[in-house]
């Protein structure tokens, strides 16, 4: 079977809504083959919807269906590494899955911006998708059809501490918490923020991260939804973070820090512990400056 290894994600990056995400070293794998019906189990002991509305399989079927080639059916085995709904790019994992997956099968029809775009308007915004796909830190401008991106690579001794609450924060419900408008002033706020948060990153200049990570579009409007949220991020800034911000449409709260700080994971373990946020996960994770891999046949 086709084996696939597609890596989590991290969107947003504080001030870069919908446009900035980054690449890390945590994986889901998706084995997948043509078959004449659709037989799709976990690996593991997650639950994945195993009929048609399976997102592997509907991101897979659409690459056939644009080709305009039959599929009756494929088995698909999924290893699911990246915890679902917690904003570290679950969903997007599973597009790119199937995306890349039946490509290959077809022997590549489309080219990686092809790929992009088609996973962009799948998900509806291209910033966990790209990096999913290219690896590094991505930045992204969906005009709802083409996705226009760059993708860097980011230095690889920085460490990235995924602090992982135990409950499921659905996307569509954070984005429901979003003023549908806002002033000249955050608008303004935002962007300088966005572009100063990936020159700073990608010049080395990361004391600005901590300024760059502030936003006015999203996050003071999902910190409610997240329990211990404020006082999570101080700890953090006392341990040494450079920044700290909610991993996409979270709960997952994400803080960069330097290679050097070799006390920062089993610090912040403690502190949640005593705040109260002992079943949150602490999660090391380094930078992923590839993307998704299409490994090699394997029998499983
Ligand atoms: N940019 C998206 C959001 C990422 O914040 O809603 C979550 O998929």
């Amino acid at each position: 079977m086709l084996k696939i290894k597609i890596p989590a994600t991290s969107a947003n990056l504080g001030a870069g809504f919908d446009s900035l995400g980054l690449s890390l070293g945590m994986y889901n794998e998706v084995y997948m083959e043509e078959s004449d019906h659709v037989n799709i189990t976990s690996l593991d002991d997650i639950k994945v919807p195993q009929n048609e509305s399976n997102l592997i399989y509907i991101s897979a079927k659409r690459v056939y269906d644009i080709c305009g080639k039959s599929l009756s059916g494929l088995t698909i085995k999924q290893k699911n590494n990246i915890p679902m709904t917690r904003g570290l790019g679950s969903s997007s994992a599973c597009i790119i899955a199937g995306l890349v997956g039946a490509n290959h099968m077809l022997n590549c029809p489309f080219s990686v911006d092809e790929l992009v775009n088609m996973a962009a308007y799948i998900e509806g915004h291209p910033d966990n998708t790209t990096p999913a796909l290219l690896g590094g830190i991505v930045t992204a401008v969906f005009d709802t059809q083409c996705v226009y991106w760059v993708k860097q690579e980011v230095d690889s001794h920085l460490k990235f501490f995924a602090l992982i609450p135990d409950f499921e924060l659905r996307t569509e419900v954070a984005r429901g918490r979003l003023p549908e408008q806002v002033s000249h002033k955050d608008a303004v706020f935002n962007l300088s923020r966005a572009a100063l948060f990936s020159a700073s990153l990608l010049s080395g200049k990361y004391e600005n991260l901590k300024e760059a990570v502030h936003d006015r579009l999203h996050q003071p409007y999902r910190m409610g939804l997240i329990k211990g949220c404020e006082q999570v991020f101080e700890a953090t800034y006392k341990l040494g973070a450079y920044a700290t911000y909610i991993s996409g449409a979270g709960p997952t709260i994400m803080s960069i820090v330097d290679g050097k700080n070799s006390l920062f994971g089993l610090q912040i373990r403690r502190q949640l512990d005593e705040i109260g946020l002992s079943t949150w996960k602490v999660c090391e994770l380094s930078i992923d400056n590839i993307g998704a891999q299409v490994l090699e046949q394997e029998t499983i």
